[in-house]
């Protein structure tokens, strides 16, 4: 198979054509079927990966470290509790070193521009585990999950419910723009995502034909919606605002009356996590019938190492 993407960093979804989208998407439901098979090869044998935290993680982690190590690879965790990063050294130096010992590194952290000049002075594929403004790898897991539910991606609806202008928003607008999927963010005013951003999604889905919208009315936009997604109202770093976002936010929460509203019986319910059940969503909908988010927790693995696969 002809392959751009050997050599590429995911920074963010917005630098993939649809088509390589579209390459990692076939070869996350491969390697997920391989695995249910029992035949994990060993295709990383003799790679080793760098895997750099600021913030604390669960499924993304353990997405990275899980299969690139089942697959024969190293990875190495580290948190910038044990490396220079941030205290004693510059990112562009930890990047030209890590880029010397490893064939690929992973970061995840605030800054948007950390995991750019990472990608840029490493010299080896660098993937975005999550920063403030993005989370790609996310969103090839949430893509993946709507696929196996519906059969396809191109003209299913997706609505974003909660706090419009955070990371997994932003992410998923791209993403959607990309593949052809109708994206809508329900969100008080006060946190749509920024305009420019918007902007750019709505110029990226011309060749698609997605809808990108936002609107802070919880009804309308929910009616015939394939999948409903929320996330977390306070982010990882964001704690201070968490009076605020509780108080702006508790209309929006997802539960079984919201879901109702999509008018359809097959409507999903798709969630990032961690959840705090009983904010964002209900425990009757997380725990519900239309609930896919331990699939789509599961496919993190499978399309990040379908990520790497293809890129290394
Ligand atoms: N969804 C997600 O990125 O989870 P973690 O924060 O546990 O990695
Ligand atoms: N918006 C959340 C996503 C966690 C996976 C955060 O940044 O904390």
């Amino acid at each position: 198979m002809q392959n751009s993407l050997k050599g590429r960093s995911l920074v963010s979804l917005a630098d993939f054509s649809p088509r390589e989208i579209r390459q990692i998407l076939d070869l996350s439901h491969q390697v997920k079927k391989e695995k249910k098979e029992g035949l994990v090869q060993n295709r990383f044998a003799g790679k080793t990966l760098a895997l750099i935290f600021e913030k604390r993680s669960t499924r993304t982690r353990c997405a990275f470290e899980t299969a690139f190590g089942e697959e024969g690879g190293h990875p190495v965790f580290l948190s910038t509790q044990d490396i220079q990063l941030g205290s004693k050294e510059s990112i562009e130096d930890t990047a030209r070193v890590l880029g010397r010992m490893f064939d690929a590194i992973q970061f995840r952290g605030f800054q948007q521009e950390a995991v750019v000049a990472l990608a840029r002075y490493s010299g080896v594929p660098v993937y975005n585990g999550l920063t403030d403004v993005d989370h790609p790898t996310q969103v090839l897991a949430d893509l993946m999950t709507i696929e196996e539910e519906f059969g396809r991606l191109a003209g299913t609806r997706l609505v974003f419910v909660g706090d419009g202008r955070n990371n997994v928003a932003r992410a998923l607008s791209i993403g959607c723009a990309k593949m052809g999927v109708h994206y809508s963010i329900v969100s008080p005013r006060s946190l749509f995502p920024d305009q420019r951003h918007l902007e750019n999604c709505r110029s990226i889905a011309k060749e698609s034909g997605a809808e990108i919208r936002v609107t802070d009315e919880i009804g309308p936009e929910l009616s015939g919606a394939d999948a409903v997604y929320t996330d977390i109202w306070v982010s990882m770093g964001e704690e201070a605002k968490s009076d605020e976002r509780l108080r702006l936010l508790r209309p929006y929460q997802v539960n079984d009356a919201l879901m109702a509203r999509t008018g359809r019986k097959d409507s999903i319910f798709l969630h990032c996590l961690p959840a705090v059940k009983g904010n964002e969503v209900a425990v009757e909908t997380i725990e519900g019938p239309a609930s896919r988010v331990w699939d789509e927790a599961e496919n993190r693995k499978h399309t990040i190492k379908a990520l790497m696969l293809a890129t290394l």
